[in-house]
């Protein structure tokens, strides 16, 4: 965790021009700063950046946030990678629990450099050895593909790194995963007479290799070990390459192989990545949804994509967020992507993608696939098939969804499905309950109107009248939350950004992002924004009023008020009618 201070301390030095500028060209724009979405692909411009709101949003798409989220959004880092990030940009030390993450990063620093240097020497091998170059040629790859990818190749020696490193001897040299020690205490390179694929991390370092054969051979695929750079269930191969693509289309296409990933991108086809080893892992899939809203894994028809294609199924099912859409798709015939894609091209390819089946549909095909609904026995198969993925869907909306699917297909009603899959029928919202208590016309109405102004000036906050507030509400509880956080936290004020990171993680995340998202759209110009403002505190007041009012009056019918009760209910009857 990283301390709450230190994310304050960050944004308040922080500022969010300078942040998307790095990767957005911006305009000025009045008092805000405007550019194309880098989150949607669009001709004019409806992205904008507040430097007094320290905000970003987007008129199109609506992805909006703080200088953080547009980090973790951008580039598709987590929550700590992404403040790690812009601390290292403004030369700011990391407190102690990620110093720890900083220390490390130091560590790495010289491996980093020797992968980098390996990654020189393979592409510069590649170019003195004809027959690479030819197996490439062979293989429909132009020097600009192999260019833009860096592949390389290592040469048919035992000790080919020698040439670039003096030290060869070096431990750092085995650490980095280049060479291998033998029992005799021998020292080899791990990759000779191979095609060098580099995979590189977010940043553009080369943090591990993929070395193919010069056709046939065992193994086909030779991989870097898990090294302190290098972790294979957490990188994707080729993002960097893909990465404004995946923006531009908000589609991501995860294929298994390297060179499904590198023949893609020949073929014109550049939102591609590819996992490393067989199967898709909980950080893949985070990280995915985190890029674009869509994500198509492609998977060859053999058995291992049949494997791969159910495991990441089934991870999918645990990080699944509903507005974003997984799908599955299996090529045609017997090719993988990169075989499809050369023999039939771009277009067809991408016709192929249109077929994906979506992680629902798949998961109930593949469900009915291994039961015959036709029986009693079947159905009940089906149920007890069903009922671990059920269990998995983090998406509360898809998971009604599915469960009414599989419902019809076990010929049970959606609350039997429930009940026999152990599935507590959705709380709608994580943290808080439903609304329970007295029941008022459009029920948070008043408290949504308030969040709203409050977000956009929250200064506003030390005017509200806080024992009114109905806290039974998702917006009633996060305008009483603001308003605590503001009066103890004064550098919250006027900083829409870090308010929200104030409240990242917590019970209020949730709606005062969704109404964050919302305030530009319905702003209207300050003084409309100030009358809306005093106008719904007053009707609290009323409210409130009316409330007392009713109470007297129902204790007036049963003849239960005293002298000075009638006093009072006769005043409030005359402040009801000024
Ligand atoms: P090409 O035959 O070059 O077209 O590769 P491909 O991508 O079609 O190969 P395949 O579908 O067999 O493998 C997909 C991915 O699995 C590769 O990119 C590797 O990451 C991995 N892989 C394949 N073969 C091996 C192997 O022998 N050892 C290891 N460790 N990984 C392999
Ligand atoms: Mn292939």
């Amino acid at each position: 965790m990283i301390p709450e201070s230190f994310i304050q301390e960050l944004l308040a030095r922080i500022d969010i021009v300078d942040v998307v500028e790095r990767y957005v060209q911006l305009k000025k724009a009045g008092a805000n700063y405007q550019a194309c979405c880098p989150f949607h692909s669009e001709k004019s411009p409806s992205f904008t950046v507040s430097p007094s709101k320290q905000f970003y949003h987007c008129f199109g798409c609506g992805a909006h946030g703080s200088a953080i989220s547009f980090v973790m959004q951008y580039a598709g880092l987590g929550f700590i990678e992404a403040v790690e990030d812009l601390a290292n940009s403004l030369g700011m030390p990391v407190p102690r629990e990620v110093g720890a993450h900083s220390q490390q990063k130091a560590r790495q620093a010289p491996l980093t450099e020797r992968m980098a240097q390996a990654a020189r020497f393979y592409k510069d091998q590649l170019k003195a050895s004809p027959v690479a170059i030819e197996y490439l040629k062979g293989r429909g790859l132009t020097g600009e593909i192999a260019a833009r990818y860096g592949l390389g190749y290592a040469p048919d020696e035992w000790q080919g790194l020698q040439r670039v490193f003096d030290d060869y001897t070096s431990p750092a040299l085995a650490e980095c995963g280049l060479v291998i020690d033998n029992e005799q205490g021998r020292r080899y390179d791990r990759f000779r007479d191979r095609i060098m694929f580099p995979i590189q991390d977010q940043r553009g370092s080369v943090i591990g290799f993929g070395g193919r054969v010069l056709g046939a051979g065992e193994p086909k695929y030779l991989n870097s070990p898990e090294t302190p750079l290098f972790h294979k269930g957490e990188e994707l191969y080729g993002l960097p390459q893909a990465r404004k693509e995946i923006q531009q289309q908000n589609m991501v296409l995860v294929v298994e192989g390297y060179m499904d990933v590198v023949g893609l991108a020949q073929s014109g086809v550049e939102n591609v990545v590819a996992t490393l080893g067989t199967a898709a892992t909980g950080i893949n899939i985070q990280r995915l949804i985190r890029l674009a809203d869509r994500v198509v894994f492609c998977f060859d028809r053999d058995a291992a994509g049949e494997r791969a294609a159910k495991r990441a199924m089934e991870v999918s099912l645990e990080y699944l967020v509903d507005g974003k859409s997984i799908e599955f798709l299996y090529m045609d015939g017997n090719q993988d992507p990169d075989e499809f894609v050369r023999e039939h091209g771009k277009e067809a390819f991408l016709r192929q993608t249109l077929n994906a089946a979506r992680l629902s549909d798949f998961l109930v095909r593949k469900l009915m696939q291994e039961s015959n609904t036709h029986t009693a026995e079947g159905r009940a198969r089906l149920v007890s098939e069903a009922k671990p993925l059920l269990q998995k869907i983090s998406a509360p909306v898809l998971r009604v969804q599915i469960t009414k699917e599989v419902a019809k297909y076990a010929q049970l009603s959606q609350a039997e499905l429930e009940a026999q899959c152990g599935l507590k029928s959705l709380a709608w919202n994580r943290n808080a309950p439903p609304p329970q208590g007295r029941l008022r016309p459009a029920p948070n109405a008043l408290e949504r109107t308030l969040l709203m102004t409050v977000l956009r000036r929250p200064e506003r906050a030390a005017r509200l009248p806080l024992d009114l507030i109905a806290q039974d509400n998702a917006e009633g509880a996060a305008l009483v939350a603001v308003a605590d956080a503001i009066e103890h936290a004064a550098l919250l004020s006027g900083n829409l950004g870090l308010l929200i990171e104030y409240f990242r993680g917590s019970a209020h995340e949730e709606i005062i992002a969704t109404i964050s998202g919302r305030i530009e759209e319905d702003a209207g110009d300050e003084g409309e924004q100030e009358r809306v403002f005093i106008d719904t505190v007053e009707r609290l007041h009323e409210q409130a009023l009316h409330r007392q009012i009713e109470e007297m009056n129902a204790k007036a019918r049963a003849g239960a008020l005293s002298t000075e009760e009638r006093q009072t209910l006769a005043r409030l009857l005359s402040r009801k009618r000024a």
